[in-house]
């Protein structure tokens, strides 16, 4: 504690900020506005003591005095007037060592940074626990839904059976303009010839740039991996055992065809990038995917920049959270208020904070032993007994047809397309069937093959 008072306003608590971007702007333009409401509700006056940039001379939407910004970050590290570490550049290094360096000072930690706690995240509790210090992430999953506090608190009495998740915003930010308005909107009209990754996507993406939902390097976001930290994130904290990024099978949203959405549209789903965390007999299987799941699904509604996150609890059945989950403002409330809890716990005088990492070891399994429904296009040669072949190779592995339909035929290639929807099957069972039907002399290509969630 930097300071004691008697009252709220005279004790003080110092913040020292890593970083002062869209989000470390946005903090610290909350604690200036909201000064005296924040000291009611903890007890204490949060005061920004140092803030670590980059360039000085790059303009600010926050009006801090000029003497707190530094270039150096060992001016925030070694200030013995700060309390609590606000680290917002993100990635894993060197955010991982301003951490491990700000626990070594005795500071606690609040940070935004999905890549390094779901990489790190067990190690660094554990390390912040051994020191009597804690680390706060809220605002790393889901901006400003609070995720991170209901895993680590509302929901411990529950035994989590799956974690099903639109996770990140840009990504649903593009699939929902694609479905609407771009490239598939101008696809549907001009008979699906717009090719995957055409104008539209491209336009949404530079949007969600624009708005600042995106990565720096938006290929963590179109990729998947951005969803992928995130789940591996909450699925830790839900199931209370490790599941790394690596061990989450992951696809990203380039490789969509607009035709797909347009398929999507005919049989009644939505595509969306979802992020699914799940126990089956023997252990978890996780995965990000772009995946249908049926228009009539809460999630399948959940439209533009919003997250949303499904979580099962035995006790509790089905909960849903959903809100903005990208973007300044949204983020900085979410640092904000582990900034108040920490404070809050500060002013208290607790000496230790509860361990959280994860307690089990439970196995990451494959996802051969996922058990879903499946949808498939393929491109064939347009002629008689192509159909009966392929529902042959499929009943061969014990995949069962739920409905196939022939959509475009070109009639100067003389190919068609046919889509199959599946029912559940073993995900091993529909790869192996589906190598299979490649290799039949009369299929040219399994064109796609997305999961149907749900
Ligand atoms: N790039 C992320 C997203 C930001 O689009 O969801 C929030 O983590």
């Amino acid at each position: 504690m930097s300071t004691q008072g008697t009252d709220a306003g005279a004790r003080e608590i110092g913040v020292g900020l890593i970083g002062l971007g869209v989000v470390g702007g946005g903090v610290a333009q909350a604690l200036i506005e909201r000064k005296d409401y924040f000291a009611r509700q903890v007890g204490a006056s949060l005061v920004v003591r140092r803030a670590a940039v980059r360039d000085l001379s790059k303009p600010r939407t926050v009006d801090l005095p000029a003497g707190l910004l530094t270039t150096d970050v060992n001016d925030v590290l070694g200030d013995p007037s700060i309390d609590i570490i606000v680290e917002v550049i993100g990635g894993e290094e060197p955010a991982g060592s301003f951490i491990r360096a700000a626990l070594q000072a005795g500071k606690h930690v609040v940070t935004a940074n999905k890549e390094l706690m779901a990489k790190s995240g067990p190690e660094l509790l554990a390390e912040a626990h051994s020191r009597g210090l804690d680390i706060m992430f809220e605002a790393s999953v889901g901006g400003g839904i609070p995720l991170i506090a209901p895993l680590r608190r509302d929901l411990l009495a529950n035994r989590i059976a799956s974690i099903r998740a639109i996770i990140n915003g840009t990504t649903n930010y593009i699939l929902t303009g694609l479905a609407r308005t771009g490239a598939v909107g101008q696809a549907l009209r001009a008979q699906g010839i717009e090719p995957p990754g055409g104008a539209g996507f491209a336009e949404a993406l530079a949007d969600a740039q624009r708005l600042g939902y995106a990565e720096s390097d938006p290929t963590n976001d179109v990729e998947g991996y951005d969803a992928a930290y995130k789940l591996a994130i909450m699925a830790t904290l839900g199931f209370r055992s490790r599941v790394r990024p690596s061990q989450i099978d992951t696809t990203g949203i380039t490789k969509l065809h607009p035709r797909d959405f347009q398929y999507a549209q005919e049989l009644g789903y939505v595509i969306k990038l979802l992020a699914i965390a799940e126990r089956i007999d023997g252990g978890i299987v996780a995965r990000v995917a772009p995946a249908f799941i049926p228009n009539t699904e809460p999630l399948a509604k959940v439209d533009g920049v919003y997250n949303a996150v499904q979580i099962e609890g035995d006790l509790t059945g089905t909960v849903l959270f959903q809100g903005r989950g990208a973007g300044a403002e949204p983020t900085s409330s979410a640092v904000v208020a582990d900034l108040l809890d920490l404070s809050h716990a500060i002013v208290l005088g607790n000496r230790e904070r509860k361990y959280w990492g994860p307690e089990g070891d439970l196995p990451v399994l494959g996802l051969e032993h996922l058990h879903t429904r499946y949808y498939v296009r393929v491109t064939v040669n347009d002629r008689p007994g192509v159909l009966a072949q392929i529902a042959q190779t499929l009943g061969d592995h014990s995949v069962s047809i739920a409905a196939v339909s022939q959509k475009e035929a070109d009639s100067d290639a003389q190919t068609a397309e046919l889509v199959i929807m599946t029912h559940r099957a073993k995900e091993g069972s529909m790869r192996t069937a589906l190598r299979a039907i490649e290799a039949l002399p009369v299929v040219n290509q399994v064109s796609s093959f997305l999961r149907v969630e749900g």
